[in-house]
């Protein structure tokens, strides 16, 4: 299983994205959480911003869409130029319409859990999907303290993939850090997302690599 580290932006400084990407050199993928004040109680960025994030970097993007009714959203992050993009099982009318149409446009389609959303009801539709976001924090913000009851729930969630001899990435999202990475990837984790972890720290691209170190350990 291959360790995957994603830095997110939401902690990164708005005004210099470009830059921002750059800073974190070596990471696998840039991920580019988009909040619409409406599934979360927060307001970040859209489409155009996607795009031309998409045109100034090389990192491929992990669009999160934490927004309410990825149905109509969600191609046009593909058209925008994201390489992955994840959509929220609570919001998603028609979910593997949604992930086939993902898929169909040429990017990795992904789903998220909220904490407190179970895995099992989601089981059948795993094949649909080339990721599977377990979130590790409630959405909406950077910066909160990582929720150990997920752990369950993504060892429950790796046992699946196992079963059933699928191919997705196991993804974790919010509080992940040098002092919570080793419990998520012991639990079945392969690709981190850390924002505060990241660009909080004085040298981004070394975080990502002491990510990675603690992560593979
Ligand atoms: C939270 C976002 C996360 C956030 C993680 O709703 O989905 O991607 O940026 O930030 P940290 O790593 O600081 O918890
Ligand atoms: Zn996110």
């Amino acid at each position: 299983m291959s360790v995957q580290i994603n830095p997110s932006i939401l902690s990164a400084d708005f005004a210099r994205l470009a830059d921002e990407a750059q800073a974190v050199k070596g990471a696998d993928w840039l991920h580019v959480d988009v909040m619409d004040n409406h599934f979360v109680p927060n307001l970040t960025l859209g489409v155009p911003v996607v795009e031309s994030l998409s045109r100034s970097t090389d990192i491929p993007l992990d669009c999160h869409l934490m927004i309410a009714d990825p149905d109509r959203w969600a191609p046009q992050y593909v058209e925008a130029g994201a390489g992955s993009v994840t959509f929220h099982a609570e919001a998603a009318a028609a979910p593997v319409r949604l992930a086939r149409e993902i898929r169909a446009k040429g990017a990795r389609a992904s789903m998220a859990l909220r904490p407190a959303t179970p895995i099992e009801p989601y089981a059948d539709l795993l094949p649909e999907l080339d990721m599977i976001l377990i979130m590790t924090v409630e959405p909406g913000f950077g910066g909160q303290q990582f929720l150990d009851v997920t752990l369950p729930k993504i060892r429950r969630t790796r046992e699946l993939i196992s079963r059933h001899g699928l191919q997705l990435w196991l993804q974790v999202d919010g509080g992940v850090s040098a002092s919570t990475i080793e419990r998520c990837a012991e639990a079945g984790a392969d690709v981190f997302v850390a924002g505060s972890a990241v660009y909080g720290a004085d040298d981004p691209a070394a975080a990502v690599r002491s990510l990675r170190g603690r992560a593979e350990a």
